[in-house]
Parts: C-alpha cells; sequence; structure tokens
C-alpha cells in the first residue's frame, strides 16, 4: 500500500491502454446481446431511462470506488479487501467481497462463453452464406435450429472457452492489451455503419420511438432491479474485475475521468446497439421482447438483404467474438489471480482451473434452450435463474457493500489521495453519491422487489 508498491502481474504500459483493456471489459455481449434483448422485454424508453439514471448515478461513483480499491490494494480482490480493511482497522470480512465476486465472474462466464460460442457459430454461419436473401422466418427457424442442438453449442462454447484461457494464461500485458486495441476502433466504425443502415430502414422511426419515448407505466419493480443489475453487468462493476484491473493501474493517472469515460463509451456502445436492432425488429414485423435470441434473429435479415451485406455479417460477429473475449478474460482475471497470488501456481495452470469449472456449469446454460428447457425452478430456466442471480442480485450487493466500504469504512484521507482531485467540490460530489445516494438507491431497490415497498 506504499506508494511505490506494483503488482506482481505487471502494469498497464499508459492511460490508453488502460482505457482500451477496461472498455474492453465493459464492451461486450452486454451491450450488443443483453442490453437490447431485455429492452426489448421491458417496454423500451422507461426501462432505458432508469438504466441511464443508473449508470449515473449509481454506476459512475461504484465504478470509481471499486478501482481505487483495486490500485491501493494491488493484489487480487480477495487480498485488497484484506489489506484494505487491515489498513483501515475494519472486519477482515470485507474480504468476501472478493470471494462473492469472484464465485460472481465464474457464474457469469459459464453462461456468456455460450452465448459467445452462439457469436462464434454466426461467423461461420455469416462466412457460408446461409443469411444471403433469407426472410426474417428463415432466420428465426436458423437459430432456434442452431440452439435446439446442444452438441453445437458445446462445441462452440468449448472454443470460445479456450480462446479465452489462451488468452489469460499469457498474462496481463502480452495478452489481455494487445487483444483490445484493434478491437475497439473496429467495432465503433461497424456500429456507425449499421446505424446508417438502421436509417435506411421503413421502421428507423418506430424503434426509435420504442427506444426512447417513456411510458413509465409499463415499469414494474423487477423492471427496475433488472435496469440496475444492468448498468452493473455493462459496466462490469460489483465482482472485483474493475479492482483487478485497477491494480494494474500507474499511480498517476486520474481515475475518475477514465472511470468517465468509460462508462460514457460503453453507454454509448449499448445505446447504438439499440438504434440498429429495434428499426430492424418493427420493419420486419418482429416481437421486440423475444429474449436472447433477438440479435441473432434480428440483424442476420439486415445482413441478408443489404448491400455488402456478406462482408458486414461476417465482420460483425468476428467482432462482437473479440468483444467478447475481452470481456470473458476480465470475468476470469480476479480468480486467476487468486490462484496465482495465494495458492503459488502458474497462470497457466490457474486459468485451465478456473476456466474449466466455469466451462462445466455452462453445459447448464447449453441445456437450458434445449433438453432441459422445461426444467425451470422459480419459473426460469437455469440460465435465466444464474443470470439473475449473479447481474440483479450478486452485483448489487457486491457493489453495496463496496460503496459502504469506500464511503464509510476507508479513511477519507486515503481515497482522497487514490482519486487526487484538484477540485475539492468533484472529490465532494462523488464521496455524496458513493457515501448515500449509491448505497440508498441499491438497498431500495431491493426492497422494492422484495415488496416492502
Ligand atoms: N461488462 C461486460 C459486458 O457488458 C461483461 C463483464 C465483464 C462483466 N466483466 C464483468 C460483468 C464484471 C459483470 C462483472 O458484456
Amino acid at each position: 500500500m506504499t506508494d511505490t508498491k506494483k503488482s506482481i502481474h505487471g502494469e498497464w504500459s499508459s492511460r490508453s491502454a488502460f482505457i482500451l483493456a477496461a472498455t474492453g471489459s465493459a464492451v461486450g455481449l452486454g451491450n450488443i446481446w443483453k442490453f437490447p434483448y431485455i429492452t426489448g422485454e421491458h417496454g423500451g424508453g422507461a426501462f432505458v431511462i432508469v438504466y441511464l439514471l443508473c449508470v449515473a448515478l449509481i454506476g459512475i461513483p461504484i465504478m470509481i470506488a471499486e478501482t481505487l480499491l483495486g490500485r491501493r490494494g494491488r493484489e487480487n480482490p480477495v487480498n485488497t479487501m484484506q489489506l484494505l480493511s487491515a489498513e483501515a482497522e475494519q472486519d477482515p470480512r470485507w474480504q468476501y467481497v472478493g470471494w462473492v465476486g469472484m464465485a460472481a465472474g465464474l457464474l457469469i462466464l459459464s453462461y456468456y462463453s455460450v452465448i459467445a460460442g452462439w457469436a462464434s457459430a454466426y461467423v461461420f454461419k455469416a462466412f457460408t452464406g446461409s443469411f444471403f436473401n433469407a426472410d426474417a422466418a428463415a432466420i428465426k427457424q436458423l437459430f432456434s435450429d442452431f440452439i435446439g442442438s446442444p452438441l453445437q453449442l458445446i462445441f462452440w462454447h468449448t472454443l470460445f472457452m479456450a480462446a479465452t484461457l489462451f488468452i489469460v494464461a499469457r498474462g496481463v500485458d502480452k495478452g489481455l492489451e494487445k487483444s483490445v486495441r484493434i478491437l475497439m476502433p473496429g467495432l465503433f466504425i461497424l456500429l456507425i455503419l449499421l446505424v446508417m443502415y438502421a436509417m435506411t430502414t421503413s421502421g428507423y422511426f418506430q424503434g426509435i420511438h420504442f427506444l426512447f419515448s417513456f411510458d413509465f407505466s409499463k415499469l414494474t419493480g423487477n423492471a427496475i432491479l433488472i435496469a440496475m443489475g444492468q448498468a452493473f453487468f455493462s459496466l462490469g462493476l460489483g465482482m472485483g474485475c474493475v479492482m483487478a484491473y485497477g491494480a494494474y493501474l500507474p499511480n498517476d493517472i486520474s481515475i475518475a475521468k477514465t472511470s468517465i469515460i468509460i462508462a460514457a463509451v460503453d453507454t454509448l456502445v449499448a445505446l447504438l446497439a439499440g438504434i440498429i436492432i429495434f428499426p430492424i425488429v418493427f420493419t420486419y414485423q418482429l416481437n421486440p421482447g423475444s429474449g436472447p435470441g433477438l440479435i441473432f434473429e434480428t440483424l442476420p435479415i439486415a445482413f441478408g438483404t443489404m448491400t455488402g451485406g456478406w462482408l458486414f455479417g461476417v465482420l460483425f460477429f468476428i467482432i462482437l467474438v473479440f468483444a467478447a473475449l475481452s470481456s470473458a478474460i476480465a470475468l476470469i482475471e480476479p480468480t486467476v489471480s487468486w490462484l496465482v497470488e495465494n495458492r503459488g501456481i502458474s497462470r497457466q495452470r490457474a486459468s485451465l482451473q478456473a476456466g474449466g469449472i466455469a466451462w462445466l456449469i455452462g453445459l447448464a446454460t447449453v441445456f437450458s434452450f434445449n433438453a432441459w428447457a422445461a426444467f425451470k425452478p422459480f419459473g426460469l430456466t437455469l440460465f435465466d435463474l444464474i443470470d439473475y442471480v449473479t447481474a440483479n442480485l450478486m452485483l448489487p450487493l457486491g457493489g453495496l457493500a463496496i460503496a459502504i466500504f469506500v464511503g464509510w469504512k476507508m479513511k477519507q484521507q486515503h481515497s482522497a489521495q487514490e482519486l487526487n482531485i484538484v477540485d475539492p467540490e468533484y472529490f465532494k460530489l462523488w464521496l455524496m453519491l458513493t457515501k448515500y445516494l449509491a448505497p440508498a438507491a441499491v438497498f431500495l431497490v431491493f426492497l422494492h422487489v422484495v415488496g416492502v415497498l
């Protein structure tokens, strides 16, 4: 915890490297696959507004808090929380934040890899011309045939997990940093091109209307919880990922500024994805609430009919896979760094062990779409259940704990030192949000969902 302490895994080579890597972990399936489908399921506009409020008022302050913990501790999330609770003379049980986070990371990775596997399969389908001139019904059929086949899903899930582990095993500077440098700009360019396509469709205004006009009567307590969970998920908060990445952050970089940039880019990508997908949904009279298959049932129609659609289709799914890869490596990093630092095993072995567990749990998601589709404890498939518990319960709880620790338990001079904010007014604003607003908001949403409010 001295100023000179460095992580044993190395450091980001520059501010832009950190921003790229952190944006790489934030921008992923959560933005392009999940945001549109849950927005569709919850009626659009009002859900989007709640989501944006959650990002601004809860997400950004907690992202700043989580990064500063990581940089001050400079170790894996468990050790970091141990060290910092000792420094703040607090209960060592704060380290459970790190434990719960590692568990959430592996659980999320388990299904993340399956869905990223779908995207990988779609690279192949786009390449072989499966979308060419196909109508909406044919595209839907293609998707349901695909997810109906456990063997195919397992094949792509395995391939994606193997790719993730390969990158993670190579370490922070060689593996993580290089893989995002080219991808983020590429993703951005492609999204802009697709937005331009969406503007030419007949359902454009209806899509925009759906996304941005708010009818608050459709908003239920559960929808608010899901919007909040999505803010945590999309920013990658509440499970020690940001903490693990913060541990590799050089001391002279402004945490507040970088957090705001990352959150802004992440939100922009999600909105762009929505602006692309909903016009297609309405142009072809599809159901916006059709669930996790939404992007796989809509985008291929566009690729199959637009000029240059073959190329755009191939590129889009390739970039989606890479965006998912740069998030998957972040999901596993807390566990891998814990295994390396505390169990003394090599990075390679650690990746294999952590990834093996996530791969195995991932089979539950694979079968949720076919063999076990009818098995619904609490009315949800196993995939929906894992997603619900992690995104809507574990991440917000982790975030709540982080906000309470940084806002109430840590010495203010220490957080001020890490943030090094020149303007004391900004520091005060952040502290107020972290101390009062963010914890209260998370708490109120929980109370609302369990029916107390
Ligand atoms: N944010 C990523 C996405 O939107 C997924 C992700 C990466 C994540 N790291 C995380 C989610 C940590 C929760 C916690 O796809």
